[in-house]
């Protein structure tokens, strides 16, 4: 059994995909081929043209980058000059040639590509099944063509806007047709332009497609619906009336487009948080059930073994403290380079979960195939990755494509996915449904969204680092592991030294460390062992130590105590890692990028370690 059998229970986002169309008088095959490298940084992992010639519609697609579809494409000759085409990032489902865009209706006359999500897609395909459609691939965006089939009367406008009349959900969509040389682009919650050229005309889902071609764009609004022709093209509102879209210059260059106008990717990404969080979250949370699905009976599992690398095992060892919390399962964590060779005590009611964001990483891999004698989970991001198609169950965390090497937002989708597992867990052994942590789960984007409108005090803050030699971060209970992954991101993105430790410990021996060069950030939440941090925090301050804390609770003590503090909102214990991982995110990054370094693409580092 792999992650495909719980697509049912997944809703399907594929937001991260990328489209480009054009209807002008050049051949289309190298301008959409140019428009989808340009893509390519949306997500990869298949891609397909189609192009209109002789009246027909023409679909070439492949699996893999898109260097992959330029080799099939090779060699080919064309004489069109109108097509579409789509670069995909599963979010569910094999990356294939099937499930790979464009897809297209019985006939083969109508061809979609679409970026987004049809949630009512399961209805809809049942009522086009029972009328008469052959639906060939997993995804819901086929289903569009189909319904596009059934409207279609010579007008292919018009058979767009009945279909999109019957769709809930996002879409991004580019519309052609055997019978008319045309392109219908409609948009609803994801996003949309055109690109107006001299005799040509471009859509795309981001101006990055079209931008060396002209910097003349319509960014369409929902449910506006765009009809190119060789005439130019026109603009409607669902009712049929006509608009004037308001052309607008792009002044960013093709990097600033990529990065959504943020300097760097991990930059991009910790912001995208709220939206990544809501993402793993989605279409899971039921109102009597956690819409999950293990292998093995949670009532008869008696350990639970979770293993990763780097930041996925920081995202474990939170997972240690939830499952056994919520869902009062034992479980070890360990470094999945080290859990592969040493002697493994595994039974047959024990789950074995590994996490891994890229799903390629060596070490990890090779923990998952030392072990053959229990039930495995895997917690991954990238769809049809190889821990993905080796696992026996799965949670995609569908956190979309992660690009900046350190890890961020795939950290917190993981540690949110850790969160569905220990109440599913506990939901499956009890019949209770920790409905008061559920209701406060669905508020945590709206939480990490007001943390990120505190960027810029943590900037202030990051200036006083950017000369430190070393940085301890203390951190207790649940909070540990993300005192070791501040830690983490510090030292991957700006080279200081910097240490997590459980702060009790401190006094065991990191506390002759402490002098006034010292820094040590203190993560101190409202709870029982407050009292215990501030002592902690006393003896960094003895000893002339710099402190900077990320506290949930206004108190006269820790005022006079810390030289800097960041409040964050008071959440349940169970929570609070993804709360309080966003300031140590955006500290780390400040301090990197304002000693000059390439945050991105920082020394020595690789985005997926896939040798041992
Ligand atoms: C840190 C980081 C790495 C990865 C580690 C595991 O920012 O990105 O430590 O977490 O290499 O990678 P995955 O999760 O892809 O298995």
């Amino acid at each position: 059994m792999k992650f495909e059998v719980f697509v049912f229970l997944i809703i399907k986002y594929n937001y991260m995909c990328g489209i480009i169309g054009y209807l002008g008088k050049k051949p289309v095959v190298p301008i959409l081929l140019s428009g989808l490298k340009r893509l390519e940084y949306r997500g990869y992992d298949s891609a397909g043209i189609c192009i209109r010639e002789n009246d027909a519609l023409r679909i070439i697609k492949k699996e893999g980058p898109i260097k992959m579809i330029e080799a099939k494409l090779n060699g080919l000759q064309f004489t069109s000059q109108t097509g579409i085409a789509h670069t995909r990032w599963a979010t569910h489902g094999r990356p294939n040639e099937i499930n790979a865009h464009p897809h297209s209706d019985c006939t083969g006359k109508i061809s979609i590509v679409h970026n987004g999500i049809i949630e009512n897609f399961q209805a809809l395909k049942k009522l086009l099944e029972r009328e008469g459609h052959t639906i060939k691939s997993e995804t819901d965006s086929e289903i569009i063509a189909h319904l596009i089939e059934k409207f279609y009367t010579n007008n292919l406008e018009e058979a767009v806007v009945r279909a999109i009349k019957l769709l809930e959900g996002t879409f991004g969509l580019a519309v052609m047709s055997a019978s008319e040389n045309k392109i219908v682009a409609v948009r609803r919650g994801s996003p949309l332009i055109l690109g107006i050229g001299e005799g040509e005309i471009f859509v795309a889902s981001d101006a990055s497609a079209v931008i060396e071609y002209t910097q003349q764009v319509v960014y369409l609004k929902d449910n506006e619906i765009a009809t190119i022709t060789e005439n130019g093209y026109s603009l409607k509102n669902i009712n049929g009336e006509s608009l004037n879209g308001e052309i607008t210059e792009i002044k960013w260059t093709v990097d600033e487009i990529e990065k959504d106008g943020f300097k760097h990717f991990m930059l991009k990404e910790i912001f995208e948080q709220p939206k990544t969080v809501a993402n793993t979250l989605r279409g899971r949370l039921g109102s009597r059930e956690i819409k999950i699905s293990v292998n093995l009976n949670p009532k008869i599992i008696d350990k639970i073994i979770i293993t990763a690398c780097g930041t996925s095992w920081h995202s474990s060892l939170i997972g240690k403290y939830l499952i056994e919390k919520i869902a009062g399962i034992p479980v070890e964590v360990d470094y999945a380079s080290e859990y592969r060779y040493r002697s493994h005590i595994v039974g047959p009611n024990n789950l074995l979960v590994v996490v891994s964001q890229s799903g390629e990483t060596a070490d990890t891999l090779g923990a998952l195939r030392e072990i053959k004698n229990c039930e495995t989970l895997g917690i991954v991001n990238i769809v049809g990755s190889t821990i993905s198609r080796e696992v026996n169950s799965g949670i995609y965390l569908h956190a979309g494509p992660e690009i900046g090497v350190a890890s961020t937002k795939a950290f917190t989708s993981q540690v949110t996915a850790l969160i569905l597992l220990a109440l599913y867990f506990k939901k499956e052994r009890t019949g209770i449904l920790d409905q008061e942590l559920v209701a406060e789960l669905l508020m945590i984007p709206e939480e990490i969204q007001g943390l990120l409108n505190q960027a810029d005090k943590i900037k202030e803050i990051a200036k006083n680092l950017t000369a430190a030699k070393n940085i301890l971060y203390l951190g207790r209970g649940i909070n540990f592991p993300v005192a070791l992954e501040g830690a983490l991101k510090l030292k991957e993105v700006s080279y200081i030294h910097a240490e997590g430790y459980p702060a009790a410990e401190m006094k065991h021996g990191p506390i002759a460390l402490i002098d006034e060069n010292m820094f040590v950030v203190f993560i101190i939440n409202h709870g029982p062992i407050f009292e215990k941090i501030i002592s902690n925090m006393q003896e960094v301050k003895a000893r002339g130590g710099k402190i900077i804390a990320i506290c949930d609770l206004e108190n006269d003590v820790i005022k006079k105590l810390a030289d800097y503090i960041i409040m964050v909102p008071a959440v349940s214990e169970e929570l609070s890692p993804l709360i309080n991982i966003i300031p140590l995110q955006l500290l780390a990054y400040y301090v990197a990028d304002l000693n000059g370094i390439n945050v991105d693409k920082p020394r020595n580092l690789a985005k997926s370690v896939t040798v041992e």
